[in-house]
């Protein structure tokens, strides 16, 4: 199976930075998936080549109705999005996105056909403690309660809250042990997510443990995004 190189631009990016994407997407090694700002989905979906996924950063976890301000999975679905990144740090500190609520969310989705990417991971303090396994393990576990949530419908993106947009990753072999502890709590094994550049990617991604990586700061550098997408060095 091919791995997976997913961007999440955050709350940046315009019109002319799917401009400046959509011709150095074309050659890529990996599946990759695009979230940019709700707003860009229809473009990207539009101008980026077919065979780039485009996915959200946030759904809702209703269907439809009087929610205003919200965005539904049929509405992602309706302008081409196929995947939604859900339960990602900044929603859970910010947005008030509990583990039942990412339940929610995650069934939502699979339910209107999209695909799922769930982020989990510890704070600082919940590292220095050694406390990881344990906080995965309970992200994980509510996650997995209740009807109509199937892993083989989603990925599990692994992103430590302490290596988010900090240029401190945890070493390899520590990636390689969690991921294993999540592959052991849920039958698959997760994407990483957490400070990947260009220069640390391949540490990562070499790992059997990681499906994938879930990149910000770097996916929003045109240049350094497509050579990790096409193995460039
Ligand atoms: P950075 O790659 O900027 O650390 O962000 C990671 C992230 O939050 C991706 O969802």
């Amino acid at each position: 199976m091919r791995k997976i190189i997913i961007g999440n631009w955050k709350m940046n990016g315009d019109k002319r930075l799917i401009d400046e994407f959509a011709p150095l997407l074309s050659t890529s090694s990996y599946d990759c998936v695009m979230c940019p700002p709700f707003t860009l989905i229809d473009v990207a979906r539009s101008n980026f080549p077919a065979s780039v996924f485009v996915g959200a950063q946030d759904c809702s976890m209703f269907d439809n109705g009087a929610h205003t301000g919200e965005i539904s999975c049929k509405q992602i679905f309706d302008v081409g999005g196929t995947h939604v990144i859900i339960g990602h740090n900044e929603r859970r500190a910010n947005n008030g996105d509990s583990d039942e609520v990412v339940a929610q969310k995650v069934k939502c989705a699979i339910r209107n056909k999209l695909i799922p990417i769930v982020c989990i991971g510890e704070s600082k303090e919940e590292y220095d403690c050694g406390k990881t396994i344990e906080i995965v393990k309970k992200q994980i576990s509510s996650l997995l309660q209740g009807e109509g949530i199937d892993v083989a419908k989603f990925f599990i993106a692994y992103e430590p809250i302490w290596a988010i947009g900090t240029g401190r990753t945890p070493t390899v072999s520590e990636v390689d042990e969690i991921h294993g502890h999540i592959y052991k709590f849920c039958g698959i094994y997760p994407v990483y997510g957490g400070s990947i550049t260009y220069e640390n990617h391949k540490d990562f991604l070499n790992l059997n443990s990681v499906t994938g990586l879930l990149i910000g700061g770097t996916s929003l550098n045109s240049k350094d995004f497509s050579k990790i997408l096409s193995c460039l060095d």
